[in-house]
């Protein structure tokens, strides 16, 4: 398979753990390269824009206020497989389903403060990193 490009957040409950880079190790240690990398605070827009497919459930609002609560790491990996891999290294959305020694279990607080984001599919990931980095700050 071709190189496969996804993307991801290191989210507020890790930056504010300090172990932005435990998270970012276990990524690169499945093979997948950082391509594209800042360290942003979301705005509210942001985050209900990101989030939008998500604004008629019913924890959209404590989403919105976790996700602009503390800085996130926005990221850009690329990899084999990468959107499937990404997807198995950060485990089940709630970590009490998430498979031992994915980030998830590992880290993640709960369901909302779950440490990492990852695209799940292919035309998701290329909509996800147009919304937050331009072609020029993605080198490959
Ligand atoms: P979702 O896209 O279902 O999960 P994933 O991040 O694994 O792709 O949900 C997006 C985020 O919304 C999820 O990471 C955390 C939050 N969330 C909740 O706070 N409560 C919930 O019940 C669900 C399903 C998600």
């Amino acid at each position: 398979m071709a190189l496969e490009r996804t993307f991801s957040i290191v989210k507020p409950d890790a930056t504010k753990r300090n172990i932005t880079g435990k998270v970012i190790d276990r990524l690169e240690s499945a093979g997948l390269r950082v391509i594209a990398s800042k360290r942003i605070h979301m705005t509210k827009e942001q985050a209900e824009g990101f989030y939008a497919v998500h604004k008629e459930r019913p924890f959209f609002g404590e989403l919105v206020s976790f996700m602009t609560s503390g800085p996130v790491i926005v990221q850009v990996l690329e990899g084999e497989n990468a959107i499937a891999k990404n997807r198995e290294v950060m485990g089940a959305t709630n970590p009490a389903d998430a498979a031992p020694g994915t980030i998830r279990a590992d880290f993640a607080e709960s369901i909302e403060a779950n440490s990492v984001h990852g695209s799940d599919a292919p035309e998701t990931a290329a909509e996800e990193i147009k919304f937050f980095f331009s072609d020029d700050e993605i080198v490959g």
